[in-house]
């Protein structure tokens, strides 16, 4: 067998006892169209709820007459602001202490915004129902530009919140600013560069949807829906709707996708909730593709401002960083409580830097709400992103290589833990190994010779190397530190062993397409060295799994799977105290081996997991205090994120002419310490590179000056295909974590995370010859040429 689990055909059998190769489980349902997504879902008597939208971004809410609408004969109810002003629901609160419209009383407050529920008996006859609304709006002036919501004469937008006369929502700041001053103020270079990352969108394949079923009866909620987090979707439909917790059962099934879109909960939701309530009978309520885009959380949108200072050889000693977050029309951006901008103090990234400070402040214009960890650990991504555009500007500034003032200033092994300027404790890392691996695959100086040829020789197309390094901190987190609403962001774990020697593994996570049914099971396998096929994952039903919040920001692995291992290694020794039993022997005189505890020094009267489970629930006499069964519970709080880190070097080609940039090449050394499952994990490196082309070369979510959304389908706002995506080429370098029972990082955003820079480097460092310094995503071909034409051509 290989090292890493594969069979040597490559083939490796879910027989496996642990890490390595194995197929994903789910697969076999996913490839035969088994998969059972929240629309496959249909209930006895299910009706169907569509959601009227504003078509203005600012308005006041006249009037809003329904009459038609229930006369129509299919309609079964319609839901307007004022009944939930009734049942005290018309406003809900958001991830972040603000409230949200369900369905608006007043005004609306951007384009596409919730004004009524139609319940019918099918989804056409609802949607028809939607158009006999008569709503009367009073146009106001949108405020669209973040930068200039803070303006005087900026309207104000939550004027709902008595007493505001502005459209500012805070100032958070991080790091010594005077410490930070003073190092800028004796610093020998200093640069400075403006970086927008644009408004982008997670567009989960699956669009959000839900199933609300209220049997009155029982008084039980039973909620089916897109979720990343049950437990703590259930617990907020408890504070919401008032509603006790007991009777809610919130089952997330298969989900196509989340990457931070499913981690809040909607209007749509609540209005299916309370549709069921009103009519008895269970609502459907599945939004469409252009709702997704314009109404559910967006990412990003911040506006910064960054500054580094260093020594004349490329010493990095400072960085100052402001930022204009723009948070929508409510504060639903989601992240720990007292982070309200995520974890973006973490943008000293992988380098030893004396001082650092940020300010952020965060501001509503009249855009959809969110402000959601799209594939990262809470506003990291723009962190990377930043701080690695910075050392390129600084590197063209010094005329050095870019790779080389990376090496200069990355930490280094022995650095570790490391403590950040800002507050970050670094678990481990060798980053200047990493890097060292990635331009070795790269054949970095060959690609800087061929540059230089090319250049000299004037051959187009334009070439250019963009290199990125980052550093991820995932696994949120410490409870003492972090909570999301007043629940601790700690995840449980329960492991059953049946008499015959299967298990069931129960845990608080939610797979979205990670294979976690696979790896967790694989996890359990290896603790207890029995076979992966031999371990159902079950997860997604709050009335089947311990309680945790979710699975978003990578931390899974860092926390559930953490608790996999503990209450795995409880299990191992229960078996442990019954199979000293069955032995007649000490327990502490076993000795264990994958599979099977013996007696040390005499592996042949060894007992077998399975054996131990049969005597576990037989007729043994195990000793005074010892319970029956293996089974275990545990609740894992971590005492540090994880923080994987990797090395990327982008290679493009850039047509002038048209502004087309093809990613010729793509190396990603990623390192997120041991890796359970190597083919998952390069799974999901493989689908966070493709993320960051998109990022970088063609998505963003513009509105024109009336607040109109201009991305609101696949045909404008785009997603990248294998025809933009080039053949990965993927490295590895293991740096186990510490502190985590398994030695493993998470890995599932590492790529999104670190992408975008990579490969809008390596397009500045293509158009250098125009005397480019910076370009702001997306790359589109038209931008690239509006930057190509702005700029005297230069050699
Ligand atoms: O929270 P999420 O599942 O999105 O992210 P993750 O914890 O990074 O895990 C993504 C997938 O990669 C899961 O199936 C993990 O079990 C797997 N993984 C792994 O095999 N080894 C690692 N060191 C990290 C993740």
């Amino acid at each position: 067998q290989h090292p890493d689990g594969q069979h040597p055909d490559g083939q490796a059998g879910n027989g496996h006892h642990g890490f390595g190769r194995v197929p994903r489980k789910e697969d076999a349902r996913f490839i035969r169209g088994r998969g059972n997504y929240v629309d496959d879902i249909k209930l006895p008597g299910m009706l169907y709820g569509a959601i009227l939208r504003s078509p203005h971004a600012h308005a006041r809410l006249v009037s809003v007459d329904t009459t038609a609408a229930e006369a129509h004969p299919q309609v079964r109810a319609v839901i307007t602001g004022e009944t939930l002003t009734g049942l005290n629901l018309a406003w809900m609160p958001t991830l972040s202490n603000d409230v949200q419209a369900v369905l608006a009383t007043d005004k609306v407050r951007y384009q596409g915004q919730e004004v009524a529920f139609v319940v019918a008996e099918t989804h056409y006859a609802a949607r028809d129902a939607l158009e006999l609304i008569d709503v009367d709006y009073e146009a106001l002036p949108p405020v669209v530009d973040a930068r200039k919501a803070l303006d005087d004469d900026a309207p104000v937008i939550r004027d709902d919140v008595e007493g505001r006369t502005d459209n500012h929502i805070f100032d958070w700041e991080a790091g010594d600013a005077e410490h930070t001053d003073r190092v800028f103020g004796e610093a020998e270079v200093v640069v400075a560069q403006d970086v927008l990352y644009p408004r982008v969108h997670p567009a989960p394949l699956e669009t959000c949807g839900i199933v609300a079923d209220m049997d009155k009866v029982t008084g039980k909620l039973t909620v089916h829906t897109t979720t990343q987090a049950p437990h703590a979707h259930r617990t907020v439909y408890a504070l919401v709707a008032g509603l006790p917790e007991h009777k809610i059962r919130v089952v997330s099934p298969d989900i196509g996708g989340g990457f931070g879109n499913k981690v809040g909960i909607y209007p749509g939701y609540v209005c299916a909730i309370v549709g069921s309530i009103v009519t008895g009978r269970p609502v459907k309520w599945i939004e469409d593709r252009s709702e997704n885009l314009m109404t559910t959380s967006f990412a990003r949108d911040y506006h910064m401002r960054g500054e580094i200072a260093a020594t004349r050889d490329g010493r990095i000693r400072g960085l100052r960083v402001k930022v204009l977050a723009d948070h929508g029309a409510f504060n639903g951006t989601a992240q720990p409580t007292k982070f309200p901008a995520g974890f973006f103090h973490v943008f000293t990234g992988s380098y030893d830097i004396e001082a650092a400070h940020c300010a952020v402040t965060g501001v509503y214009t009249n855009k959809a709400p969110g402000g959601v960890a799209y594939a990262c650990s809470f506003r990291i991504t723009e962190a990377a992103y930043l701080v690695e555009r910075l050392v390129d500007v600084l590197a063209a500034e010094l005329g050095a290589d870019p790779a080389e003032l990376r090496m200069r200033n990355l930490l280094r092994a022995e650095q570790f833990p490391y403590s950040t300027a800002t507050g970050w404790e670094y678990d481990s890392g060798d980053y200047p190994r990493t890097l060292r691996t990635a331009l070795d695959i790269a054949g970095y100086d060959e690609l800087r010779a061929e540059q230089a040829g090319r250049r000299e020789r004037g051959e187009g197309p334009l070439m250019g190397i963009g290199i990125s390094f980052f550093t991820e901190a995932v696994g949120a987190g410490p409870r003492k530190h972090m909570d999301i609403l007043g629940l601790g962001m700690a995840d449980g774990a329960e492991l059953r062993v049946h008499p015959t020697g299967k298990a069931v593994l129960r845990i608080s996570v939610q797979t979205q397409g990670q294979g976690h049914e696979t790896t967790f099971a694989q996890i359990v396998a290896h603790e207890l060295g029995i076979p992966v096929d031999d371990v159902e994952v079950v997860h997604g039903d709050t009335d089947q799994t311990p309680f945790g919040l979710g699975t978003y920001g990578s931390r899974s692995t860092p926390v559930s799977g953490a608790a996999t291992a503990v209450v795995a290694r409880k299990v191992r020794e229960r078996a442990r105290i019954v199979a000293g039993a069955m032995l007649e022997a000490s327990p502490e005189d076993l000795e264990w081996t994958p599979g099977r505890w013996a007696v040390r020094g005499d592996p042949s009267t060894g007992v077998t997991m399975q054996e131990i489970a049969m005597a576990a629930h037989g007729s043994l006499e195990l000793p005074e205090g010892v319970e029956g069964h293996l089974d275990a519970t545990t609740v894992y709080n971590p005492p540090n994120l994880t923080y994987p880190f990797g090395a990327y070097v982008a290679v493009v080609d850039v047509d002038p002419g048209t502004g087309k940039v093809t990613v010729r090449r793509f190396v990603a050394v990623d390192d997120c310490g041991v890796r359970i499952n190597p083919m998952v994990v390069e799974g999901q490196v493989h689908g966070g590179l493709a993320d960051g082309v998109g990022m970088a070369l063609m998505q963003v979510m513009a509105f024109d000056e009336d607040g109109n959304h201009l991305g609101a389908s696949f045909m404008d706002y785009l997603l990248p295909t294998a025809v933009e995506c080039p053949s990965w080429e993927l490295g590895e370098t293991v740096t186990p974590s510490p502190h985590h029972p398994l030695g493993a990082k998470g890995v599932g955003e590492s790529a999104t995370v670190g992408s975008p820079a990579a490969i809008v480097n390596a397009v500045v460092d293509a158009l250098r010859p125009y005397g480019v310094r910076h370009a702001d995503m997306p790359l589109t071909p038209a931008n690239v040429w509006r930057v190509v034409q702005g700029r005297p051509f230069r050699t």
